[in-house]
């Protein structure tokens, strides 16, 4: 029974595709649609448009299967049974809210061709109050239809993993016939022995940015937790490890540094305060204004760290920027505090040279003022300073005395507190990072 259901994924971005490959590997027939052609001519040849570890040999493996193809054309969407809604929810570029644009658009396109019995499950994350709204907007443009909810939790660098060994499902539902489709679709995952979470509409929406919240939160206590330990002569590092030893606190989303970045917990913490403001609840998330506040301090902080070393005017000064990046083993680069902080350098006059494993040509399409360079030791050459800003592991195999005879200077600011500095020291490189005050 459950392989009859014919699936449909409407957005093709990095959730849409990564659903798409994962729901077809596990034996559905599977229509993604997208309305970027260029997209579409891409996913069709099995090719992936961004980097993801273990996706693109998932997505070549499935488009030669033949259950999943990729189409520009809605209409393609009119046998699957369950369709989901993957599409961007970005922030807007007048406030803090999040535009909705693309979902709104996406159940108006499918609504015509919905066919009778058909569930439509959102996976975007959305302002809580959404999900009740569409349903409302289906009611009259596809009556014959059913929403549901079923927010993503994977995480980038982990997508493939984190989509079919996911931590919980959580499903919003209105009908038992709404959760019995859902466990159809999810049944491998779920006879992983995946805890099964029903919850409302609305539930099922604050659940996606309660996480993202609460993980922005433990990052942004640990990085306040820097800032004493800068103050009082401290070492973060050691403390976190001490405090995470502690199950209730526990040693994940720990690592203090330059903060979180990406496409999710910056805008997802700022949606959720525009929302409850509009619900009349503002002060509830009052502390995530705080979260925000501390996350970003941590980039002009290592900025400090940097002009405590060049000194203030830092004009032509060479500095060496590892990683663009928001996290490793990504090509993501939205909101990315590596990025931003070559951003500013390069503002302030520093001749900044960056070096990313994955992430050079979507940084330098958003900022081709910047230096680029592919190879790594390039990019070190005659550096007055280097700063450590995306983790990869590359980065850690650097061997700082090798690399002591290509820089000028040998200071190095590691702003994800992960090399070793006990080993560039003993090559000789002034080491310094945030949250450490030796
Ligand atoms: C995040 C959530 O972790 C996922 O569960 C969620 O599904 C996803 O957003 C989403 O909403 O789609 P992701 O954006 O891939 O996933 O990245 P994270 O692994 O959460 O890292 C976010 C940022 O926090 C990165 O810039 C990372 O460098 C930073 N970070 C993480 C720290 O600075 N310190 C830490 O201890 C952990």
């Amino acid at each position: 029974m459950a392989m009859n259901l014919q699936l449909s994924v409407i957005g093709c971005g990095y959730l849409g595709v990564t659903h798409a490959a994962c729901m077809s590997s596990l034996g559905f027939n599977v229509v993604g649609v997208e309305t970027d052609a260029r997209k579409v001519a891409m996913l069709q040849k099995g090719e992936l448009p961004f980097y993801e570890p273990g996706l693109d040999t998932l997505l070549a493996q499935e488009i030669a299967s033949g259950r999943l193809t990729f189409t520009t054309d809605v209409s393609a969407i009119k046998d699957a049974d369950l369709h989901f809604i993957c599409v961007g929810t970005p922030q807007r570029s007048d406030s803090f809210a999040a535009d909705l644009t693309y979902v709104d658009s996406a159940i108006e396109a499918i609504a015509p061709h919905l066919k009778p019995g058909a569930l439509v499950a959102g996976k975007s994350t959305v302002p809580v109050g959404t999900a009740q709204r569409l349903r409302e907007r289906l009611a009259v443009t596809a009556p014959q239809a059913e929403l549901a909810w079923n927010p993503e939790f994977l995480r980038e660098g982990f997508a493939v993993e984190d989509t079919l060994r996911p931590n919980r499902l959580v499903v919003g539902v209105t009908s038992d016939r709404a959760e019995e489709i859902l466990k159809q679709a999810y049944e491998p995952v779920i006879a992983l022995g995946t805890p099964w979470i029903r919850a409302d509409l609305p539930t099922a929406e604050l659940v996606k940015v309660a996480a993202n919240s609460f993980l922005a939160t433990k990052i942004s206590f640990i990085n306040a937790m820097a800032e004493i330990c800068e103050a009082a002569d401290g070492d973060v590092t050691v403390l976190a490890q001490a405090i995470g030893y502690d199950p209730r606190i526990g040693n994940k989303f720990l690592q203090a540094g330059i903060g979180f970045g990406g496409g999710c917990l910056p805008k997802d913490i700022r949606a959720f305060m525009a929302r409850a403001e509009e619900l009349g609840a503002k002060q509830a998330l009052e502390f995530l204004r705080e979260v925000d506040a501390i996350n970003l301090r941590a980039r002009l902080r290592v900025i400090e760290v940097v002009r405590s070393e060049l000194g203030r005017d830092l004009t032509a000064r060479k500095i060496a920027i590892l990683g663009t990046t928001f996290k490793p083993d990504s090509d993501d680069v939205r909101d990315s505090p590596a990025l931003d902080i070559a951003v500013q350098l390069h503002r302030a006059g520093a001749q900044v040279l960056v070096h990313d494993p994955k992430g050079i040509k979507p940084a330098k399409a958003r900022f081709p003022e910047l230096n680029f360079e592919e190879d790594v030791y390039t990019t070190l050459k005659d550096a007055e300073l280097t700063l450590h800003l995306t983790e990869w592991k590359e980065y850690r195999a650097l061997d700082p005395v090798e690399i002591a005879s290509i820089v000028k200077d040998k200071i190095m600011i590691d702003g994800r507190n992960l090399l070793n500095r006990e080993l560039w020291r003993a090559a000789g490189w002034k080491f310094r990072a945030l949250g450490r005050s030796d």
